[in-house]
């Protein structure tokens, strides 16, 4: 009896709850409810009626064990609703609308009299969901140990995953069932020069996920800024997914000062996967535009003294002679070149050359300044002074010789992750730019950050990738900055912010190759949080080192259609482009900017088929990329205008091409087409098509 009635006192107890509100999205589909139970804040989601994110508790562990977890009582809590377009100095679609429904909880801690706000944004396609501080009562400094945000599954769904890790998003995909996460976890972590894991049910965000009745989930962040970025571990008994913050050399979760507020946390939910790719979710979340000015930003097209030594034919250093390298004191003009080193004026002229024959902006040279013999793995505070080039690196002459063939150089700045010592050169970096007449930066933070036990993904960092991004802006630079956090919608607010890669792009290719699918999970996952410099159109498929690329040449081109980036490379040396001129066409042809986007064929991993009609013009361009499987399309051109007949060119894998053992088989056809024509088009597992349709 005594048994008895414990455990009634102790459910009525669990299901006290003292407050409750709910938010649907503008077309009725998604509800978010949010309740205090038993004072602990709490919110589920529903589509069309059905549970996706059971209840799940929100709330931060504190580091003085003061928590935000429990006690809170209801100050009141307000709805509305918000609609507007807007249009982004650069993007998929010239215009873009805003539109959701927004409820605010502000609670009270009573104990401790400190305050915490829960904003929920729910839109058509998913919700966002923040934390905010208002100053006001006790709450003024706290550290975090902890964010203890809850997003319950429902079930086992399936998942496309990258391990959870502070340094690195550079991993391949793992499609899995959340159970099997575990067991897979080790033989997901494939080595990388900086990588810290945290626990064998940890992953990454952007996270995509399927249900067993085809319903497609993601979760993400959008709007990092002054916070450690999150993964999510799994608890894979009850699966519920828990918010795991990049801890900082102290082991803390973020420094917080009111007011202030946690980025958003995403959760997409639709019934078709082609609307994942075409959500505005991550944008919508973020702030406009932070400049006046913007007429500097501009897309890029370019090649780049890069892939030589990606391919290792060539070197990033000068000579060999050095056992070590310290700056200032190394006396360069005594060395004795190697006769590797790729970024000597005479090759830049060479690149500079077939840029401004085929209609390139830009060609980007890494290796030009000195320090590049001792780069890598001593932990070094400088290895790079970011203003000092090779003695074979003349770059008054070299800009020169660009800018009067109407190109551009790109700058490059290696920074081997001593974010203390480029941020000690940034301001002269910058201004030695503007000097030459440099307009990007290519920017990367290879290896273990310094300050040492500082992770790549810790607050401190999350506030160093955007200060480069805005003070470049005062220097009218724009930032593509490898190995950074991955991208969460800033680019909205910082439109100068052109490039991220944050994820395994192609360099990969030649470091042993990257697994058929690979491009057809990108834009479900890391492309959700903004543009990725993924460098496609390799053509020579087997490179200097041994390495094979696994892709066709077709599938090279589809990438610049499906992987959307205002900042588009053409990785490939010039030499292999003039053996394919008439594939090399349709990477000189496509657009980088557009009035318009449209995804008409996807599912992660296996395909994707995208159609952008370019900005300012009447002319699409179709890409199509498959993963491990072939593809065929059945496409009907009905986007076209309906008042206009329009030239199509159709690149695609030929019969018998295989990205393995037959890469460069390709066919190519001219034919006029109307909003009425349909086509049935194939690619090979691995490969892909890309089509130009030019209006007449
Ligand atoms: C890694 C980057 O991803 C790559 O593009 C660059 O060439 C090297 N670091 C050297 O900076
Ligand atoms: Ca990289």
């Amino acid at each position: 009896m005594k048994r008895l009635l414990l455990t009634l006192s102790l459910s009525l107890t669990l299901a006290l709850v003292t407050h409750a509100a709910e938010v649907t999205s503008p077309n009725g589909d998604i509800k978010v409810d949010f309740q205090l139970v038993n004072s602990v804040p709490t919110y589920s989601v529903s589509f069309r009626g059905k549970t996706i994110v059971k209840p799940s508790k929100l709330g931060y562990e504190l580091a003085k064990g003061e928590n935000l977890l429990d006690g809170f009582t209801l100050v009141g809590d307000e709805t509305s609703a918000f609609d507007e377009t807007w249009k982004p100095v650069w993007g998929e679609n010239s215009s873009i609308r805003n539109n959701y429904k927004e409820l605010l909880v502000q609670l009270v801690q009573k104990s401790t009299e400190r305050y915490m706000n829960l904003r929920f944004r729910v839109y058509n396609e998913g919700v966002g969901l923040r934390y905010e501080f208002p100053q006001k009562g006790k709450l003024n400094y706290f550290t975090v140990k902890e964010e203890c945000t809850e997003i319950a599954m429902t079930g086992n769904h399936t998942a496309w995953w990258i391990p959870g890790d502070y340094d690195t998003q550079e991993y391949e995909y793992t499609k899995s069932r959340l159970s099997e996460i575990r067991g897979l976890f080790k033989k997901a972590v494939t080595d990388n020069i900086s990588q810290k894991t945290f626990s064998p049910t940890g992953v990454q965000t952007s996270l995509m996920l399927k249900t067993d009745d085809g319903l497609y989930l993601n979760l993400h962040e959008a709007a990092l800024v002054n916070y450690p970025a999150m993964n999510l571990n799994l608890d894979d008994k009850n699966m519920v997914f828990k918010s795991w913050l990049t801890p900082d050399a102290q082991g803390m979760k973020g420094y917080l000062q009111t007011p202030c507020k946690s980025p958003w946390r995403t959760i997409m939910i639709t019934d078709d996967a082609r609307k994942v790719l075409a959500s505005n979710l991550i944008l919508n979340l973020n702030d406009p535009c932070a400049y006046e000015d913007t007429s500097w930003i501009r897309p890029v097209k370019y090649i780049g003294v890069w892939w030589e030594m990606i391919s290792d034919k060539a070197d990033w250093a000068y000579t060999q002679q050095f056992p070590s390298v310290i700056l200032g004191e190394t006396d360069y003009s005594k060395a004795k070149p190697s006769g590797r080193h790729a970024a000597n004026n005479a090759n830049v002229r060479r690149y500079i050359d077939f840029a401004a024959e085929n209609g390139f902006d830009q060609v980007l040279v890494e290796g030009w300044n000195i320090g590049w013999e001792d780069s890598e793995g001593n932990l070094k505070e400088q290895v790079f002074d970011f203003l000092t080039p090779y003695p074979d690196f003349d770059i008054k002459a070299l800009n020169a010789y660009a800018h009067a063939k109407g190109v551009k150089l790109m700058m490059h700045h290696e920074t081997s992750s001593s974010v203390m010592n480029y941020e000690k050169y940034m301001d002269r970096a910058y201004k030695l730019m503007n000097d030459y007449g440099y307009n990007a930066v290519k920017s990367g933070y290879v290896g273990d950050i310094i300050p040492r036990g500082e992770h790549h993904y810790s607050q401190i960092e999350i506030n160093h990738y955007l200060y480069a991004v805005k003070r470049a802006a005062d220097f009218r630079i724009m930032v593509n900055a490898h190995e950074a956090v991955r991208p969460t919608g800033l680019c909205r607010t910082y439109p100068n912010l052109i490039g991220n890669e944050s994820a395994r792009g192609t360099e990969y290719q030649a470091f042993g190759g990257i697994k058929p699918g690979h491009t057809a999970i990108l834009p479900f996952t890391r492309l959700q949080g903004g543009p990725m410099d993924y460098t496609p159109g390799i053509f020579e498929m087997d490179c200097a080192n041994g390495s094979h690329v696994n892709s066709t040449i077709c599938g090279q081109l589809a990438l610049y259609v499906t992987m959307y980036s205002p900042l588009q490379m053409a990785a490939d040396f010039p030499e292999n482009y003039l053996k394919h001129p008439d594939a090399f066409q349709f990477i000189k042809d496509v657009a980088v900017d557009w009035d318009k986007s449209l995804y008409l064929e996807a599912e992660p991993m296996e395909y994707i088929t995208a159609a952008r009609k370019a900005k300012g013009s009447n002319n699409w361009f179709v890409g199509s990329v498959a993963g491990a499987k072939p593809h065929k399309s059945i496409l009907s051109l009905d986007f076209l205008d309906k008042s206009r007949k329009y030239e199509a060119t159709i690149y695609t894998d030929g019969t018998h091409a295989d990205y393995k053992t037959n890469p460069q088989s390709y066919k190519i056809e001219k034919k006029t087409v109307t909003s009425k024509t349909k086509l049935t088009l194939h690619s090979v597992a691995g490969g892909g098509y890309a089509i130009s349709i030019i209006a007449k």
